[in-house]
């Protein structure tokens, strides 16, 4: 087989609890999910349901209880926590819930700054295109604490992708951003998808956002509770409808 026909990720079966408050958390129950390159899935869910731990998992960043996770055919679980931020650098873009940008860097620099943790040369047509359609042109040369909240996002979206990773991983990337900007962010995971095959994995409880998705997980209590597609839900109605129906489901099949 192709290795580019194999999926980019595959997570099999994960589960995590977290022990260090008084009570154990059980944030993740036998999640199972594939990504193929170039698809774009939205994983939504109640706050809480445990969709930020799952992006996590797939970064590497925390570490499952049980189960596997491939990203490119690699085990990252194998991996020893120097070659996962090596990996990461080269496989995988992260979008997190908090922006986490350098306040001493200007917009751009804070863009460009996974190609200098790389030591990838800097492509200035690449930096200028992404500036451009995440519309960012007013404040590239300005330091975050003079950003809106919608601002600073498009940079952390910007650093995400300046180094063409084949893997996007945005929790709420649309948190902060207004209808318009959060539709043209959409836009431009989508074009992204198909004209790059990059795949992106995108955390949001908004169906509106996740419609520019071909395909739709969804997460309750830990647990991967249902799929969706658009065949299933050809418009953001049919996908609400479909969510809340699901969610519904399972909290009166949860009863006892
Ligand atoms: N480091 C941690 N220690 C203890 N509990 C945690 C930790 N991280 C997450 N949790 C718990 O695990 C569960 C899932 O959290 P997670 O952050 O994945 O939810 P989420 O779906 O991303 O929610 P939100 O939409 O509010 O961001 C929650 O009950 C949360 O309190
Ligand atoms: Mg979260």
């Amino acid at each position: 087989m192709n290795p580019n026909d194999s999926p980019i990720l595959e997570i099999a079966n994960a589960a995590k609890t977290f022990r260090s408050g008084a009570n154990p958390v059980t944030a993740l129950s036998d999640v199972t999910l594939t990504a193929r390159r170039g698809e774009f899935v939205a994983v939504m869910g109640a706050s809480g349901s445990g969709k930020s731990t799952l992006l996590h998992l797939a970064a590497g960043l925390t570490r499952p209880d049980s189960g596997r996770i491939r990203i490119a055919g690699t085990d990252i679980n194998a991996l020893g926590d120097g070659a996962m931020t090596l990996f990461r650098r080269k496989h995988i873009g992260l979008v997190f819930q908090a922006f986490n940008l350098i306040p001493s860097l200007s917009g751009e620099d804070n863009i460009a700054l996974p190609l200098l943790l790389g030591g990838i040369p800097r492509d200035t047509d690449h930096i200028d295109n992404l500036v451009r359609r995440l519309g960012l042109g007013e404040v590239r040369c300005r330091q975050p604490d003079s950003m809106s909240g919608g601002e600073q996002q498009r940079v952390a979206i910007g650093r995400a992708l300046v180094t063409k990773p084949p893997l996007v991983l945005a929790d709420e990337p649309t948190g902060s951003l207004d209808t318009s900007n959060g539709r043209k962010l959409c836009d431009l995971f989508r074009e992204l998808c198909q004209e790059s095959g990059t795949t992106v994995l995108m955390v949001t409880h908004n169906p509106a956002a996740a419609f520019a998705a071909e395909r739709f997980v969804i997460l309750r209590d830990g647990h991967l509770v249902g799929t969706l597609d658009k065949t299933a839900c050809p418009t953001v109605r049919d996908l609400n409808h479909a969510y809340m129906e699901i969610l519904e489901g399972e909290t009166q099949g949860a009863r006892p």
